[in-house]
């Protein structure tokens, strides 16, 4: 048989890889030490993805999107975070903060939005977590509340990636105190509405380009309209999101722990110890075979988590907390042993290893942390929907 295309990219999947690594190389590396040591946004990266439509490749055709499908989007964040981690949650989380909207968006909601997301006009952030609801969601405390024909939002929302950068928001919020996930809604808010407003940029351990801040919600009005799907729908939106997105931060993780063992694997064929170059010595190789190793099987349980994402399947659950909980640990695994691999010069900042570890630890949080991953998977298990 010569034509066997299981387990291997397509030509175009392949193309889209190619086209990404040589704009990441050209016009995303150069800036990733900067960005972070700056802790500035990354607008050359921000500017070399949307010339390409690259910034939210997700989005379908028909609301003038590239039309990427879930392995393509995929590719596309794991080529940019080999490049720059803070770069690749461009692409993340404008998939993460309009999902809802293809999810359980009305049409007049998707046209405008995604439409405005895919010609450039503003980025879309997601406002899930709050201060006092970050693995447990559902006890969120942001209320909205119906006058006439418009909503009015209150409340915090903490941990927003893009915050402030965004143009658009998917905010949710309590319609119905007391019912629970049920009584949870979601909506479009805009950076232009009356009431809302950013905290400081929080100042973290790594992906220091993508700016992390609150969003507050004071007595924020908007069209009735602006409602993602029906009353009450909110968190299920919410969860459906994630099961497609935290195949997105899979991806992530895969890009940067594939950084991690380039980089490792030129400079242990140039660093010379003893006389030889130190990927002469057994105990380098046998590290540097675990590490690509590791990667490997964490991207191909991403690329069949992508498919599921596709497609719809009954197991994405499963498979999207799998993905991103197994990807993510190796993204921490290796980026460890890429520093390990330079030794002293590994945990300088001169070189980008350092850099690699600190951006990989957040996959192991965002998105829901590796704990909550597991609680989702065992939940799968045991209702026997995994196949
Ligand atoms: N698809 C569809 N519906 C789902 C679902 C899914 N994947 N998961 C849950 N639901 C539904 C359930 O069926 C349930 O509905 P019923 O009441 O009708 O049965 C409802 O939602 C409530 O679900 P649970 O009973 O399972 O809720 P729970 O309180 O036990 O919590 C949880 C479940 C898995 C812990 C969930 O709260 C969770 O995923 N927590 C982590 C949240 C998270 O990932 N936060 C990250 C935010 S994004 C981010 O990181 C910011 C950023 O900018 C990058």
């Amino acid at each position: 048989m010569s034509d066997f295309p299981l387990f291997a990219l397509s030509e175009e999947h392949q193309a889209v890889r190619e086209a990404v690594r040589d704009l990441c190389d050209a016009k995303v590396a150069p800036y990733a030490a900067a960005v972070d040591e700056e802790a500035r946004y990354p607008r050359e990266a921000a500017e070399a993805l949307q010339s390409v439509d690259f910034h939210a490749p997700h989005v379908p055709e028909e609301y003038g999107g590239a039309g990427a499908d879930a392995l393509a989007t995929v590719i596309v964040i794991e080529e940019v975070a080999r490049a720059c981690a803070s770069s690749s949650l461009i692409p993340a989380v404008n998939k993460l903060g309009s999902m809802p909207l293809l999810l359980a968006g009305s049409e007049e909601l998707k046209k405008k939005y995604l439409g405005a997301l895919a010609r450039g006009e503003g980025g879309f952030s997601y406002c899930l977590s709050e201060p006092e609801a970050g693995s447990d969601a559902v006890s969120m405390k942001t209320r909205a509340v119906r006058d006439g024909d418009h909503w009015v939002l209150d409340g915090v929302k903490r941990w927003i990636t893009n915050a402030g950068e965004s143009e658009f928001y998917t905010v949710m919020a309590v319609t119905d105190p007391g019912a629970r996930a049920k009584g949870i809604s979601a909506f479009v808010v805009e950076q232009g509405d009356e009431g809302i407003s950013f905290g400081a940029p929080e100042k973290k351990l790594g992906i220091k380009g993508s700016p992390t801040r609150e969003v507050y919600l004071d007595k924020v009005r908007i069209p009735a309209d602006r409602m993602i799907g029906d009353e009450g729908t909110g968190f299920e939106t919410a969860m459906r999101t994630l099961d497609h997105t935290r195949v997105t931060i899979a991806a992530q993780a895969v890009g940067i722990a594939q950084g991690a063992v380039d980089y490792a694997l030129a400079y242990a064929q140039e660093r010379q110890q003893f006389g030889k170059p130190i990927a002469d010595f057994q105990g380098l190789q046998f590290l540097l075979a675990d590490m690509g190793m590791k990667v490997e099987a964490a991207r191909q349980l991403t690329y069949a988590a992508a498919g599921r994402s596709e497609r719809g399947d009954a197991d994405l659950t499963f498979f999207g907390a799998a993905a991103k909980c197994f990807a993510s640990d190796v993204a921490m695994e290796v980026t460890t042993d890429a520093v390990q691999v330079l030794g002293g010069y590994g945990y300088t900042r001169d070189y980008p290893v350092e850099r690699m570890m600190r951006d990989a630890k957040i996959t192991q949080i965002y998105e829901g942390t590796n704990q909550v991953q597991r609680i989702v998977m065992a939940r799968q298990l045991l209702a026997g929907v995994q196949s």
